[in-house]
């Protein structure tokens, strides 16, 4: 088989373009074989580009050298076609296709370029369940009309956002990606200097520290679309390399911040057809957050933890073996459906089994309400479950009615847990971590997770005064929880918890998030140097070293350093959440699998003699 030249043919339409309107024009398509069906004298060619398909007719008696090119040609191949638009006739039209009232009578074709089968399907939606070959063939896997439409809708929503920030003062600011260690508590990706033996560049984990001195410098509002990289252990909402919407504002209360941010997620909803209520975020501090839901990150789906301690009296604490200084934790997983006597006792045990030496313990309700003694209490309990579970359905949350709920209760056994003595919030995460892990279990039960594209299915919240400092039982240090620069409240600076009680010390830090999705991370920032060197030392940083790691920002904050915050937000996740994706994978163009690796074009690799020997480097692979 020949191929053809191009020639100066001209496209005319793309193959979403035309309609019924069109017909009796002269048009010229470009384009992939999408399918193509012999009919003997009839050939059918569909034919895709980005913006859609359109069904191709080749008749052998009136152009038979088109027929015989359409005759050769193979799914993916790239063809241009010439011909007349025509309406379908009665019956044959495809009400499912854009372009389905019509057809192009081809009177010319050309085979611009032959293709190999490729190694999945490309034509259909079906998913494709081996993800390497995917990757190692991204480039094909991107023309798949899932893909296509998830980079169609990134686009939209990057626009949205850009346009939103650009309308309300905010300037967009490139920063270096060549730098220093940034610190966001990941590792870095290292790059070595060819110029200056053995120094090293650091890619930035974000732009923190820049767009901080861009408040210093008077820009009063920044923006950046900004490329991102942190050496951590990827999950399905981690990627090596990934994108944030970042932003910093001079003189701002936390509200101005939470504001914009809103302000551009709406525009972002818009754009994927969404419109979210008017009304503002909800709010709930760190602490209210880990109380009612175990967790930073609280996933409004489902209904909260309620605190049962109430429900029993000493005696009964006493009798069933309850520690008296912990709370008794209920909640209750909607709609699991009826299940057997057998189905929960095995769950029962496999709860337990989770707990292993905690001190956790599970309290059956089913089990209590069958035994006399314990029946009122059982009621209580259930009864007080059931009452979260109404509010939450008079939400209108609950999507399965006659719903079969599963109401959970944990209590902790005589004995503090060990991690009691350094977390007091422990048992309220743990059991937090159960409630998720069985709304992950009965997921296809209760459909509370399916993605979903109405607003109400969105439940945003800002989370507030997360602490300060974290402790780290391995090295026995108190970490920045979230990064060094964030200011604490001006009351636990002044009553001396900076240095006598870190634990207590909240910071003027918030989260954004979005059905158990961290979206976003921000805080009003240290403005004072004082404060910067105390916060520093509190981490255990000598001046020395703070100078090493940060003079350059140190000697910033002599120079009038107005007040500022500021805020980052993923974009990859806003994407992945907008287009029902589990993974990022599914809205980066070229991701990187788990174990950070690029299977395209396979990297990272070993580098030449030559390349090291520039660099000033030698490899030593240490075990
Ligand atoms: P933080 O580290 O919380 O804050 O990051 C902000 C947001 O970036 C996204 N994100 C990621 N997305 C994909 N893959 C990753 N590996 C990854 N890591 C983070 C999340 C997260 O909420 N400089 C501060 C922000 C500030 O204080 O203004 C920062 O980077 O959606």
């Amino acid at each position: 088989m020949t191929l053809d030249f191009l020639g100066t043919l001209q496209r005319t339409h793309h193959c979403g373009d035309l309609r019924s309107t069109n017909s009796g024009e002269t048009v010229t398509l470009m384009g992939w074989v999408n399918r193509r069906r012999d009919h003997g004298n009839l050939i059918f060619l569909d034919l895709r580009d980005r913006t859609g398909i359109t069904q191709v007719v080749l008749d052998k008696e009136a152009s038979p050298l088109g027929h015989a090119k359409a005759e050769a040609a193979r799914p993916e191949y790239v063809v241009a076609v010439t011909g007349r638009v025509r309406t379908r006739g009665e019956g044959l039209t495809n009400p499912n296709m854009p372009t389905g009232d019509i057809e192009v009578v081809a009177s010319d074709v050309l085979l611009l370029n032959d293709a190999k089968t490729p190694p999945f399907p490309i034509a259909d939606d079906a998913p494709i369940t081996n993800e390497e070959i995917r990757l190692k063939y991204r480039y094909l896997d991107l023309r798949r009309p899932e893909l296509q439409r998830n980079f169609a809708l990134r686009h939209k929503v990057t626009r949205a956002i850009r346009d939103y920030l650009s309308d309300n003062g905010f300037l967009e600011i490139e920063t270096p990606l060549l730098t220093r260690s940034t610190p966001e508590g990941a590792r870095d990706y290292l790059v070595p200097s060819r110029v200056h033996p053995g120094h090293f560049f650091a890619l930035p984990q974000s732009p923190q520290i820049f767009k901080q001195l861009l408040m210093v410098s008077g820009f009063d509002r920044y923006f950046q679309i900004a490329r991102c990289f942190r050496d951590e252990d990827l999950r399905a909402d981690r990627q090596p390399d990934f994108t944030q919407i970042d932003l910093e504002l001079s003189f701002p209360q936390m509200s101005t911040i939470f504001a914009v941010a809103e302000g551009f997620l709406h525009a972002a909803f818009s754009a994927a057809g969404i419109t979210l209520p008017d009304a503002p975020f909800i709010q709930m501090t760190y602490d209210q957050a880990i109380q009612r839901y175990g967790i930073d990150k609280p996933d409004m789906r489902l209904p909260a933890m309620v605190d049962l301690s109430a429900e029993l009296t000493p005696e009964l604490r006493e009798t069933l073996k309850i520690d008296p200084t912990l709370p008794v934790l209920g909640f209750t997983i909607p709609s699991v459906g009826e299940m057997s006597g057998t189905a929960r006792k095995a769950l029962v045990s496999e709860i337990r089994a989770t707990f292993g030496d905690t001190g956790l313990d599970m309290l059956d309700v089913a089990r209590l309400r069958t035994n006399a003694t314990f029946v009122p209490l059982a009621e209580a309990i259930d009864g007080k479950l059931s009452a979260e579970l109404s509010a939450f359905t008079a939400n209108g949350q609950l999507r399965t009615e006659n719903a079969a709920d599963l109401h959970i209760v944990i209590t902790a056994k005589p004995g503090t847990p060990a991690m009691w003595n350094y977390d007091p919030q422990w048992i309220y995460k743990r059991v937090g971590q159960l409630r998720l892990d069985l709304a992950k279990k009965y997921a296809d039960k209760h459909k509370l997770f399916e993605p979903t594209h109405t607003a109400a299915d969105f439940k945003f919240l800002w989370v507030t005064d997360f602490p300060m400092y974290e402790w780290n039982e391995e090295s026995k240090t108190w970490d920045a929880a979230h990064h060094p620069f964030t200011s604490p409240h001006e009351e636990d600076i002044q009553s001396g918890a900076l240095v006598n009680d870190k634990g207590s010390v909240r910071a003027l830090a918030y989260d954004v998030v979005l059905n158990g999705t961290e979206l976003g991370s921000g805080s009003i920032r240290i403005h004072r140097k004082d404060v910067q060197a105390e916060i520093f030392r509190s981490l255990g940083m000598s001046n020395e070293e703070a100078h090493e790691r940060f003079g350059f920002f140190l000697d910033a904050l002599e120079y009038g350093t107005p007040p500022h915050g500021g805020i980052a937000l993923g974009l990859d996740r806003i994407v992945m959440i907008l287009a029902g994706a589990s993974s990022l994978r599914e809205v980066i163009a070229f991701p990187k699998t788990a174990k950070a690796i690029d299977l395209m074009v396979d990297a990272p690799t070993t580098v030449s003699d030559t390349q090291l020997r520039d660099l000033h480097l030698k490899t030593v692979i240490r075990s």
